[in-house]
């Protein structure tokens, strides 16, 4: 039997990892439908579009990304091919029929819960006429419904996504998470790990667990009980082959003892850790709802600091939250330079339909959320390059997994996330290899082979 010529199936991923970790597994539920991974868009016999609604820029531009699929998918009619157009992830839950309303061309439309039911929303897309709308949050955990197939797609150089816990309960009044993703859930323990075995046995050397909130993390284990972040941690740095672990994003109110714990003893666990927090001022954080003031942060980096010495903080900032003064604006500043990040994302607020946010008083002018971000932007930049100015010198083990841009060259990632450029043999990727840090600049770094480098590197404490 001849085989079939495989359909094109692009993808496209708006937003957070988790949105990268659900496109990779609606891959594997589309392959044994027939369908093959496409760079190709023009061709494609089905656009996937995995949506974020946490901003409204990133909403907006699903629909202006749908205007211009839609030309496309008329010339592929007029040729006498189809196009199935699907808009998966946040906006899809969150907007559901509205996403149908404004783009009527639009085949299917379902949520980040029942993406399992694919192969069911193709076969009743087949069998209909009109439109494939499944936003339901269902009682079965999709993780229970998807066989693992062939994972090598899922490995980026030699990392990958592991997606260990899903939703938020925690109700950040900026925040439309715990709506788009529903209640906080963990995955079994087993589940997790046999999952980590597949990715391994494909090539990863790297996984990072993901989560909305990942350290509410209590999966059901072996006993029965349940585990936390910290067990699940010490339980997957026991599979051969596997280097180094990470995990986001952190909850601080919700970082525990075992947790910290496992960032002193547990050698697989990066010295890095992104833990928002959003404001540093008390009465802004009260009204965000974050359940933790300025004081109980910096406490909290300083016993993660004293448990791992070397740990790198990087963080999430929101400017011109509904209230927010230039006092309150002031205090994020002094928080930053005190804390010292060496690397951060930051924010202007953004008002979400639905959450109370939203229609609070005192909303921020945008001229005003402007000027804050810019200001906030130039700190957490120069903090990031003073860090990757402090790497200079150092030896890092460095995961070396893409090949440069110039011959001869190679890139790999730094324990905490930075890019290192390095002149080494092709033979040596998917190494981790210690290097000597020799130059810096604000978002990478360049590196010799340890012991061939000027100057010998040593170990120190950051901040
Ligand atoms: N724990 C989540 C964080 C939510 S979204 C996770 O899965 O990563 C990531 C970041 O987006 C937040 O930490 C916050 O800084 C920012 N954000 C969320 N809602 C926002 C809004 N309405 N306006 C501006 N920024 C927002
Ligand atoms: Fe959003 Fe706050 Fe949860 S930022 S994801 S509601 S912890």
């Amino acid at each position: 039997m001849t085989e079939q010529p495989r359909k094109k199936l692009h993808i496209k991923t708006y937003g957070c990892q988790m949105n990268v970790y659900d496109s990779e597994r609606m891959t594997e539920l589309l392959v044994p439908l027939g369908y093959a991974p496409s760079d190709d868009l023009d061709d494609a016999d089905m656009v996937l579009l995995n949506t974020c609604h946490i901003r409204e820029k990133a909403a907006e531009k699903v629909y202006s990304e749908l205007g211009r699929l839609r030309l496309i998918k008329d010339a592929r009619r007029a040729s006498g091919a189809d196009m199935i157009l699907a808009v998966a992830g946040c906006v899809a839950q969150a907007e559901g029929e509205e996403v149908l309303r404004r783009a009527p061309y639009v085949d299917m439309v379902f949520g980040p819960q029942t993406y399992h039911r694919l192969p069911q929303m193709v076969a009743e897309l087949h069998r209909k006429t009109g439109a494939v709308l499944d936003t339901d949050f269902p009682e079965e955990s999709k993780f229970d419904h998807m066989a693992g197939g062939d994972a090598s797609h899922r490995i980026d150089g030699r990392s990958a996504f592991l997606t260990v816990q899903e939703g938020c309960d925690k109700f950040c009044t900026f925040c439309v998470v715990p709506y788009t993703r529903g209640a906080e859930f963990s995955r079994p323990v087993d589940q997790v790990a046999a999952e980590a075995q597949r990715l391994v046995a494909a090539g990863a050397r790297e996984i990072t667990l993901l989560g909305q909130n990942v350290n509410a993390y209590h999966g059901v284990g072996r006993d029965g009980g349940e585990t936390g972040l910290g067990g699940l941690i010490r339980r997957l740095a026991t599979i051969d082959g596997l280097d180094r672990l990470r995990y986001t994003t952190s909850y601080p109110a919700e970082v525990d003892d075992d947790l910290i714990a496992a960032h002193r003893d547990v050698p697989e666990l990066m010295p890095f850790l992104h833990l928002p927090v959003q404001s540093g001022s008390d009465r802004v954080l009260q009204t965000m709802n974050r359940r933790h003031d300025r004081a109980f942060y910096i406490d909290l980096v300083g016993r993660l600091r004293a448990a791992r010495p070397d740990l790198g903080l990087s963080s999430d900032f929101i400017v011109g939250f509904p209230g927010e003064t230039g006092r309150d604006f002031e205090e994020t500043l002094s928080l930053v330079r005190e804390v010292k990040f060496i690397q951060a994302y930051s924010f202007k607020f953004s008002p979400r339909p639905g959450t109370p946010a939203a229609a609070m008083d005192l909303q921020v002018p945008e001229d005003v959320k402007d000027a804050r971000l810019a200001e906030l932007q130039n700190l957490l930049n120069a903090q990031q390059r003073a860090f990757n100015d402090h790497c200079v010198g150092r030896d890092m083990p460095v995961l070396l997994d893409r090949p440069g841009r110039h011959p001869g060259q190679l890139v790999g990632r730094s324990p905490y996330m930075q890019a290192v450029h390095v002149d080494a043999d092709a033979g040596r990727l998917g190494d981790i290899v210690p290097l000597t840090i020799t130059g810096a600049t604000a978002n990478s770094l360049a590196a010799a082979m340890a012991g061939e480098a000027p100057a010998g590197g040593e170990r120190r404490a950051i901040a």
